[in-house]
C-alpha cells in the first residue's frame, strides 16, 4: 500500500499535530509500533483524558439527553418515556451494552441510535427524513439523537458489554458486519480490515485499533459516543463510522442504515464481556 495515499487519506488533527510538535516525534503515515507499544502520543493523550474525564464535557450532553427525553415534543407531543431499548418501555438502565439487538416491533437488528430514532419517529411523530438532513454534530449544533444516545449510554457506565447473538437476525447482523469490514473496493482498494485488522498500526500519530481483535473492538467501543476535543463535539458511533467510510473513498452509508447497525454488531460482540466506562472523551 502506498504511503503517499495514505498520507492523503488522513487529515492530521490539531491535537495531534499539537502533540507531535510537543514530543518533537516526526509525523510519519502508517507504520508498524516499535514492539507493539503505544506512540508516545497515545500516552501523552491518556493522560490528558484521565484529567479531563473528571469533568468531562460528555455529561452536559448527557444531562441535555435526559431533558429531552422525559420533554413532550414532536407532532405527536410526546415524551421517549415509553420507547423500548431492548428492556422494556422507559427502562434504561443497561440498555446501551446490550445493543445492537433485534426488535421485533421493527423487524430489524438496531443499534441505539437507530432505535431511538426509531421511537422519535413513532412515538413523537418526527420525520426520520428530517433527522437524516444533518444528523451530525457540527459547530452550530449538536442534533437531538446525539444528546439522547449519550444519555442512553450513561445509564450503563460500569456495565459489561454484552451485545446479544441469541436471535437469527442478531448472528445474520454479525456476519454481514463481518463481511463489511473485510470487504475491499472503492479507488484504493480500501476496506476496514485495511486500517482496522492488524495489531500495532498507526496513521502518523494515532493508533489504529485492530477492531477484528478483542482488544482493540473493545477501544472501538469505549468512549463513544464521545466528546471529541476536536472541533469540541460530541460524536455517536454511528458519525464514527460515516467518517471512516469516506476516509475509505466508499459512498457513506444512509443515516441510521442497516449497514451501520451490521457493523457495529461485529464490533460490539467483539467487545463483548468488557466493563464499559461511559461516554468519553475522544482527540
Ligand atoms: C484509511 C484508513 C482507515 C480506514 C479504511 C478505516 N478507518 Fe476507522 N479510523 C481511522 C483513523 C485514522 C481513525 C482515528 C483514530 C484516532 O483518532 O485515534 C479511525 C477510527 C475508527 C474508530 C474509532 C476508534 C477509537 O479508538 O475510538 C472506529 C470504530 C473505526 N475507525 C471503524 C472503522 C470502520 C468500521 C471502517 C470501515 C467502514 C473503518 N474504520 C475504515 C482510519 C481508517
Amino acid at each position: 500500500m502506498a504511503s503517499i495515499k495514505l498520507r492523503a487519506v488522513v487529515a492530521l488533527s490539531g491535537f495531534a499535530l499539537a502533540c507531535a510538535a510537543q514530543t518533537g516525534q516526526t509525523a510519519a503515515p502508517m507504520k508498524k509500533a516499535a514492539g507493539g507499544a503505544k506512540s508516545a502520543v497515545a500516552a501523552d493523550f491518556e493522560k490528558f483524558r484521565d484529567i479531563m474525564a473528571e469533568a468531562s464535557p460528555a455529561e452536559l450532553f448527557e444531562a441535555k439527553g435526559k431533558e429531552l427525553w422525559h420533554t413532550k415534543r414532536g407532532p405527536k407531543n410526546a415524551s421517549l418515556e415509553k420507547c423500548d431499548m431492548g428492556l422494556g418501555p422507559g427502562k434504561l438502565k443497561g440498555a446501551y451494552v446490550k445493543l445492537p439487538r433485534y426488535f421485533a416491533d421493527a423487524g430489524q437488528v438496531m443499534d441505539a441510535e437507530r432505535r431511538i430514532v426509531y421511537c422519535m419517529v413513532t412515538l413523537q411523530g418526527f420525520k426520520e427524513k428530517d433527522l437524516a438532513k444533518k444528523p451530525f454534530s457540527s459547530a452550530s449544533k449538536t442534533p437531538d439523537p446525539v444528546s439522547l444516545v449519550t444519555y442512553v449510554a450513561g445509564q450503563s457506565r460500569g456495565m459489561k458489554i454484552a451485545v446479544p447473538q441469541k436471535h437469527a437476525k442478531e448472528r445474520e447482523a454479525y456476519k454481514v458486519g463481518e463481511e463489511i469490514f473485510n470487504y475491499r473496493a472503492g479507488p484504493w482498494d480500501f476496506s476496514c480490515a485495511t486500517c482496522h485488522g492488524h495489531d500495532g498500526l498507526r496513521i502518523r500519530t494515532q493508533d489504529l485499533p485492530n477492531i477484528s481483535k478483542k482488544e482493540g473492538a473493545v477501544a472501538a467501543f469505549e468512549g463513544w459516543p464521545g466528546y471529541r476535543m476536536t472541533g469540541g463535539r460530541m460524536h455517536t458511533l454511528q458519525w464514527r463510522l460515516n467518517d471512516c467510510f469516506r476516509q475509505q473513498r466508499f459512498p457513506e452509508p444512509g443515516y441510521v442504515s442497516e449497514t451501520l447497525s451490521d457493523l457495529l454488531t461485529y464490533m460490539g460482540v467483539n467487545a463483548n464481556g468488557h466493563v464499559y466506562k461511559g461516554p468519553g472523551i475522544k482527540r
